[in-house]
């Protein structure tokens, strides 16, 4: 008849029925083609210098600056609840125009290392921002020229110090963050001539000039005037974010992330399908606390959106996702 197809039968009602395979919980867990595990959740955590009391971020709620036995507690936590690992930044108690805080053995972020790879040796894996926007006066994430711009290659030779100081405190995987040109290289280059050849690098391939970095620069104290664009990405460019990835696996990267996540999609599973390493995505500051606030004012159902944004992250091709969720949704899913 008229209305005979391959999905509709005679009369116009369909014989394939993809409804079927939703009917119940089972069915669908069944055919589920993306899981969140703890193992692929990442907790990225703050730890303030001299701080003897956590200090609340008011743009995250639920997310602190730590002290550092705070944090000894935190990863403690992290470790039990079987997370993938955990993302140190440090919050440093003075700042200066080259971040000497950062490449100092006793700077925070490297005793903070030290204390977390005590507390939890090889049962969790600890990584570390390898940038100098925290400990530099003026915020960015590099050396300044006599011009006010960021000079690439001093900053080379401060990140390579940097990458130094964090593997003598040990830390599994560094993570520069800074955007520069020819940073994993040439961090790669100095771990080895250092015999740190088991370091391992978790470069921030493609990371986008974004807006949703906001709340992270509170959690930081960041003492940024101004933009990251003549470093970090064009929002508008995805096929440069592959450019981006793939250089630094020829640099030698043993990972790579697409960061922010959840507008950056695209980018995540073009780079996902180009390189062959593990791909992290980092959900960042800004959309942590957009989906807290619209559930804090009850316009959202809280814990679902946390999950559904995670799977979506997962489904674009994460294999890791960074969260300040981490430790709450391996509880969730337990
Ligand atoms: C740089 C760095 C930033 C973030 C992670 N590493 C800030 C920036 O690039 O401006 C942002 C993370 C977030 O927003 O959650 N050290």
């Amino acid at each position: 008849g008229p209305f005979a197809s391959a999905a509709g039968a005679p009369g116009g009602f369909p014989t394939v029925r993809p409804r079927r395979l939703r009917r119940t919980p089972a069915l669908r867990r069944l055919v589920a083609e993306t899981h969140v595990r703890p193992e692929q959740l990442v907790l990225p955590v703050f730890v303030a210098e001299g701080a003897t009391e956590q200090r609340p971020v008011a743009s995250m709620p639920g997310v602190v600056q730590h002290t550092r036995d705070s944090l000894r507690a935190e990863v403690v936590r992290a470790a039990e609840a079987g997370l993938g690992g955990v993302m140190l930044f440090g919050v440093p108690a003075s700042k200066d125009p080259v971040g000497s805080g950062a490449t100092d053995p006793q700077g925070i972020l490297n005793v903070a290392i030290a204390d977390v790879v005590a507390e939890v040796g090889d049962a969790l894996p600890v990584m570390s921002d390898l940038c100098l926007d925290e400990f530099t006066d003026h915020g960015h994430c590099g050396l300044l020229d006599s011009r006010g711009a960021v000079d690439n290659d001093a900053t080379l030779e401060a990140y390579a110090a940097m990458a130094l100081a964090q593997a003598d405190a040990g830390v599994d995987l560094v993570g520069p963050s800074g955007m520069m040109d020819g940073q994993v290289g040439v961090v790669r280059t100095a771990l080895d001539a250092a015999g740190h050849t088991d370091v391992g690098i978790l470069a921030y391939a493609a990371k986008y000039a974004s807006a949703f970095y906001g709340p992270f620069r509170e959690a930081v104290d960041s003492s940024l005037v101004g933009d990251r664009r003549t470093y970090q990405q064009d929002p508008a460019n995805a096929r440069e974010g592959v450019r981006e990835a793939l250089l630094d696996v020829a640099e030698g990267a043993d990972l790579v992330m697409v960061k922010p996540a959840l507008g950056y999609l695209d980018v995540l599973q073009r780079v996902a399908e180009a390189v062959p390493v593990p791909v992290a995505a980092y959900q960042v500051s800004g959309e942590y606390a957009m989906l807290e606030a619209a559930a804090a004012h009850g316009w959202i159902d809280r814990e679902a959106a946390i999950l559904e944004s995670l799977v979506s992250i997962r489904r674009a091709g994460a294999d890791i996702v960074l969260t300040y969720w981490a430790l709450e949704v391996a509880r969730l899913l337990r």
